[in-house]
């Protein structure tokens, strides 16, 4: 299997700071992978440059096959990919429907085209059929996002993204103030993503939650990628090992040749 998403030797300097060196990483399509590290590892960066908000200094992104450069953010997000922050960017005052197609408003003539106006009853139903693809139930879609849940809102992130077919999702800390119940639902929704053809990356501190859901795990530390792990050949105590600098394949590279 081709990777989805290919990068080689990316390098992001801030002034005399190095905050990416040299991280190369693949991801395919039947993944989910974790991206973990200590504050100030180097993660959000690598992301940032992944997702067009920063320009590399060095190095090559790959999506699909091709080689990417994206000026913006909307450049990455128009190829398929799709960055959710913490702060997951919807509009409180706005219902469900209205903020899966926010800033993409779908209208219709009306008075034979003298108007348009906001077509609701296409977005509502389009907003549903996505909702059902991701098995996301609400009582209802024209409840205010102020009204939902910390995993609510999570998941109309995840299907705003996904009407707009996103083909990769990366997710920074999406279980953070999440209550358990709700911590298991986005953790659901990240697998029927993956199994969906929808590979994730999943930057998270909580080691329990990328155990539980990653299928492979990249730990950053000061800027280089020190190891690479498949979840089920590790554990917690020997990716704190790594995090912290303690363990480092990298270091072992160069020891042995
Ligand atoms: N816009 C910026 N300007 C200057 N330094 C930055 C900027 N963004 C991040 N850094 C620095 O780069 C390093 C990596 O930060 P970051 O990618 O946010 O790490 P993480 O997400 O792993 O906590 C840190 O030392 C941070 O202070
Ligand atoms: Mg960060």
């Amino acid at each position: 299997m081709e990777p989805m998403l290919s990068v080689r030797n990316l390098v992001k300097r801030f002034g005399g700071l190095v905050a990416v060196n040299h991280v190369s990483l693949d991801i395919y399509p039947d993944e989910v992978v974790g991206l973990v590290g200590d504050n100030a590892a180097g993660k959000s960066t690598l992301i940032k440059c992944i997702s067009g908000v920063y320009h590399p200094e060095e190095g090559e992104i790959y999506f699909e096959g091709k080689q990417i450069f994206f000026s913006r953010p909307i450049d990455a997000r128009e190829a398929g990919i799709e960055t959710i922050y913490q702060d997951l960017a919807l509009a409180n005052n706005l219902n469900v429907s209205a903020n899966i197609f926010m800033g993409r408003e779908v209208k219709k003539n009306y008075l034979g085209g003298l108007v348009r106006v906001l077509d609701e009853d296409y977005m509502l139903d389009a907003s549903k059929k996505v909702l059902d693809q991701l098995d996301i139930r609400f009582s209802s879609l024209v409840q205010k996002i102020e009204n939902l849940s910390g995993g609510q809102r999570q998941a109309v992130a995840i299907a705003r993204a996904m009407y707009w077919n996103a083909r990769l999702m990366i997710m920074d800390e999406p279980t953070n103030n999440l209550g358990v119940v709700e911590q298991r639902k986005v953790l659901d929704l990240i697998h029927r993503l993956r199994d969906q053809g929808v590979p994730v990356i999943l930057i998270s501190h909580t080691l329990p939650d990328v155990f539980a859901v990653t299928d492979r795990i990249i730990v950053l530390h000061r800027g280089h990628k020190v190891t690479e792990k498949r979840t089920s050949e590790t554990n917690s105590q020997e990716i704190v090992q790594y995090m912290v600098g303690a363990l480092d394949d990298t270091r072992l590279e160069s020891e042995t040749t």
